[in-house]
């Protein structure tokens, strides 16, 4: 079957000398993760898969059947043992007789803790019942982009049956839940011989007797789909025909940096939110077609692409051809004010007497004809993860508009599911949000020690964090380190040099391309000279000049003019010195621009505050430990000018201070913190020094 395409079927990976190796709920891991690791097999979170395992009871060690099924939240793609709910079956099976019928099936999720088995901690998801009920021992349910397409095609029943004869039924739209479980367990009591059921405007069910075949079923059923598709659509153009032509990939870009900033100012009042643009070949072709004003009004099918998407997306009034972008630009809190009444309006028409109250009615996905699609989301990862459901999503629309004509969700529906009382419970379980989620911070000179401990602390915090350093080897080893420590989304970097104009802008374009915009600069780069002013050259002057009074100005620029922008305010650190206060011999060219950088903090406080734009100092000393300044000429020269060798120097530094304690990079960092973080929200203009006292440096 489908010979000539056989790069778009999906393959066959099941090592079977591997399989061997394990155990039941180890087959069943390997299975999921399998399945979840092909995006066209379920979306991200998406599906579930399960097993009835014989197994022995811990109290009275008698075989018990036990269902293995993914618990809630986690992704079959990445989850591990531990991700999976374990059930009594027999319990499960005894929970039927307390059923009070559809209108109070919400009530069973309340039981389902009662049948756990092994005290195992993994809360169930609401599809638990859609696999216990199944009388087959393997079952995955998965969210294909192939299947979802026949699914929420207006004939989408008759589809089934003729791709897949009486091998596949069809079950209309049902919400996930104890009615849908029960009426998958009537399904195969009246079709014993069927392998599975597609869910109208849902996703795919299979089962088989063993891992291994569940496995291959799915993908038997799956590729079907996919080539009887294939065929269907050879001859014809998606989505109508194109109506804009893609830009280029550099002005595609550019015009995203333009527009995140805006966006996320006007979505951002509420709630800090992070940005990701995405316009890869499949979201080109729909955002320039001609059908994707309707089909983007429909609204989503699948209810995890539409519960990460909202309701529908909103489409920018961008004509590449005439690429006017003030217009666009000038049009765009008009369009958000629109786009917030439709959702008040639709909250209004579907709302239940209980349901909860409105949540942030602005979109999350934004179609840009010609450019791609941005999304905006709480964190990095969540507005990464809506980007590919919304792709899933027009996969899906473009096959099943290809060959019927495409069915989002019933409005009522949608409502149903987003606002669910069960959904509104797993959102408030919710941890607390960390301190600075949702914010973005650029820290230049953040390979080196003070900049690496600085973005550590904001990453810990919750922020999205882009190290800029003029070192390429630096810059990527520490930019691998904390994507190793807090995960590849939120730790981003560019090689930039503070004292070069167009690598400053470029470097503030991408932070906003990557993150959709900037709330915190730590401005940090620097270096250390030592020489007495009859030998200090113009060079050396001119390089201490550039490099910390013109970079930390040019950086500060560059983060106003965004700042300004978005107009949600903002904090601006500068890592000056205890230098910029104190004199220190032979040190002048580096004393003197670090000074210019303290009073230029203040002349930019000054500037910043109506805008609520603060801008601080912390200024260190003597910070040895991880610092590159101090492992070069500096340490010699700082030696010979008091006198000491390198290895006393420490012991000096320490002795000189009041506290007599050294100074390490996290103090510096725990300073910089705070003074970007809302606990200093009412501090401007301020100068901290961290630098265990020093008499000559106390402010006055
Ligand atoms: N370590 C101390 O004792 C101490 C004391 C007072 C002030 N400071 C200040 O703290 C800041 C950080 O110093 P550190 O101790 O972490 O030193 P570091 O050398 O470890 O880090 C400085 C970083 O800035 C980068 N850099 C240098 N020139 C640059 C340029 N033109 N463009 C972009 N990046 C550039 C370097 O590559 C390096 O990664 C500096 O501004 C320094 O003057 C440090
Ligand atoms: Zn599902």
């Amino acid at each position: 079957m489908c010979a000539d395409h056989t790069s778009k079927l999906l393959q066959n990976l099941w090592d079977q000398d591997h399989a061997a190796t394990l155990d039941e709920p180890g087959k069943l891991l390997y299975r999921s993760n399998l399945l979840g690791s092909d995006k066209r097999i379920t979306n991200y979170g998406g599906g579930n898969t399960s097993a009835k395992v014989k197994m022995a009871d811990p109290l009275s060690g008698d075989d018990t059947t036990v269902l293995w099924v993914k618990g809630s939240g986690g992704d079959v793609g990445t989850m591990k043992l531990d991700g999976f709910a374990t059930l009594y079956q027999d319990k499960l099976d005894a929970l039927q007789k307390l059923y009070r019928g559809v209108e109070f099936e919400d009530e069973m999720v309340g039981y389902l803790p009662h049948c756990t088995f092994d005290l195992n901690a993994r809360a169930s998801s609401i599809d638990t019942p859609l696999h216990a009920y199944v009388p087959q021992v393997h079952v995955d349910h998965m969210h294909p982009d192939a299947i979802i397409a026949i699914a929420a095609a207006e004939d989408g029943q008759a589809l089934t049956q003729e791709i897949f004869g009486d091998d596949i039924g069809w079950l209309p739209w049902k919400r996930p839940g104890y009615e849908l479980g029960l009426w998958l367990a009537d399904y195969c009591k009246n079709n014993p011989d069927a392998r599975g059921v597609v869910l109208g405007s849902h996703g795919l069910f299979t089962w088989a007797s063993s891992a291994e075949q569940c496995y291959e079923v799915t993908l038997e059923i799956i590729n079907k789909a996919i080539c009887w598709l294939e065929k269907k659509t050879a001859k014809l153009t998606a989505f109508g025909k194109a109506i804009h032509s893609v830009l280029p990939a550099e002005q595609r870009q550019h015009i995203a940096e333009q527009l995140m900033p805006e966006i996320r100012g006007l979505i951002s009042q509420e709630q800090y939110k992070i940005g990701h643009f995405d316009d890869s070949d499949a979201v080109l072709e729909f955002v320039c077609s001609e059908q994707m004003p309707d089909l983007a009004a429909l609204g989503t099918s699948c209810p995890d692409h539409f519960l990460r998407t909202k309701i529908k997306p909103l489409i920018v009034g961008y004509n590449p051809s005439t690429n006017n972008q003030e217009a666009t630009l000038a049009e765009l809190p008009e369009l958000l004010s629109r786009y917030r009444d439709e959702y008040a309006g639709y909250f209004d028409r579907c709302k239940h007497a209980d349901s909860p109250a409105m949540r942030d009615p602005n979109p999350v996905v934004y179609l840009i004809p010609g450019v791609g699609m941005i999304t905006f989301a709480k964190d990095k990862a969540t507005a990464r993860i809506s980007a590919e459901f919304y792709t899933n999503a027009i996969n899906v629309m473009r096959e099943s508009s290809a060959v019927s004509i495409y069915c989002g969700l019933p409005e009522q529906e949608a409502f149903d599911i987003e606002y669910w009382l069960l959904e509104e419970a797993k959102l408030q379980r919710m941890p607390k949000s960390k301190s600075l989620a949702g914010r973005v911070a650029l820290v230049t000179g953040g390979a080196g020690g003070i900049g690496s401990a600085t973005a550590t602390r904001l990453l810990s915090e919750g922020a999205c964090v882009v190290l800029a350093d003029i070192d390429k080897a630096l810059l990527d080893e520490t930019s691998h380190q904390l994507q190793d420590a807090f995960g590849k989304d939120v730790v981003s970097s560019v090689l930039m040099d503070v004292t070069d104009e167009n690598q400053v802008e470029t470097a503030f374009r991408f932070t906003a391309r990557e993150f959709g915009g900037i709330d915190i600069l730590v401005s940090n780069a620097g270096i250390a000279s030592s020489a007495p002013v009859e030998e200090t050259t113009l060079e050396l002057w001119n390089k201490n000049m550039d490099i910390l009074s013109t970079g930390y100005f040019l950086v500060s620029r560059e983060a106003f003019r965004m700042l300004r922008r978005q107009n949600l305010g903002g904090a601006v650190v500068f890592i000056a010195s205890k230098n910029a206060l104190a004199a220190s011999p032979g040190a002048s060219a580096y004393c003197t621009a670090k000074a210019a950088e303290v009073h230029l903090a203040r002349c930019l406080a000054l500037e910043g505050a109506e805008g609520g734009i603060r801008v601080n100092v912390v200024n260190p000393d003597a910070v040895l430990q991880g610092s590159k300044i101090w492992s070069g000429d500096w340490l010699q020269q700082r030696a010979d000018a008091y006198g000491k060798d390198t290895e006393e120097l420490q012991a000096h530094y320490l002795e000189r201070s009041l506290l007599k304690r050294a100074v390490l990079p996290e103090d510096i960092a725990e300073a910089t913190y705070f003074l970007v973080s809302d606990a200093s929200a009412k501090s401007t203009g301020n100068i901290i020094n961290v630098d265990a006292g020093n008499v000559q440096s106390f402010t006055r």
